[in-house]
């Protein structure tokens, strides 16, 4: 019986277009530029090496304070645009999936590189649905690094070699592989090589 492995911003909610407006605010002050094609470059990716990756528009060299302070700014926002959130952001496809994954007995797990995980799955009434949680507040490496799906199938006491990873991000998907999972890309990683199953609706998972 596999178990599988949920990515959560861009595969169960979609509060990667909270990211980019709130990436979006930063850059602007700051005049860089930054448009959906860069914002893609940021899944799966954690809060500070984002920021790493919008600064590359700017010739100006930041101090870390500095960056804390712009990473803290752009948060409090990504946080005012996620109290809008509510049990409604889940659709129906997703929710009764996961439903159907429980009854089939099925180990459920989030793996996602967000220190707002919890605030996300309780605003959104996921928090009964999975088994484990592995966030940003347990690794200390980002994807695609495979720590957090490592931890992620620690907590649920299973193999790596019975875990399935759902993930919308190229780093996701290679830090599942990494992990020695299956991987099934979702989204933006649907159309990545390195996925072992690509589909574009989620109840697909029941096939
Ligand atoms: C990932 C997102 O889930 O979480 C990334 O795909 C984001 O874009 C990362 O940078 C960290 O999120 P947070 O909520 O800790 O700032
Ligand atoms: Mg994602």
């Amino acid at each position: 019986m596999k178990a599988y492995i949920f990515d959560l911003d861009g595969v169960l909610v979609f509060t990667d277009k909270y990211h980019f407006k709130a990436w979006k605010m930063i850059a602007d002050k700051l005049g860089i530029d930054f448009d959906e094609e860069k914002n893609n470059r940021l899944r799966g990716v954690s809060r500070m090496e984002s920021l790493d990756i919008i600064l590359e528009g700017s010739t100006k060299k930041f101090s870390s304070e500095e960056k804390e302070d712009l990473a803290t700014q752009k948060n409090e926002y990504y946080k005012q645009l996620l109290e809008n959130m509510t049990p409604k952001d889940v659709s129906d496809d997703v929710r009764s999936t996961l439903k159907e994954l429980k009854d089939r007995g099925h180990k459920l797990a989030i793996g996602s590189s967000s220190k707002n995980t919890k605030f996300i799955l309780n605003k959104v009434d996921l928090m009964d649905y999975f088994d484990a949680i592995s966030d940003g507040t347990n690794i200390s490496r980002s994807k695609p690094d495979p720590e957090v799906f490592e931890k992620a199938a620690e907590f649920l006491g299973e193999e790596p070699k019975n875990c399935i990873v759902v993930e919308d991000a190229y780093a996701g998907v290679d830090a599942g592989k990494a992990a020695g999972m299956a991987v099934v890309g979702i989204g933006d990683a649907a159309s990545y090589d390195k996925a072992d199953y690509s589909i574009k609706e989620f109840n697909e998972l029941l096939e």
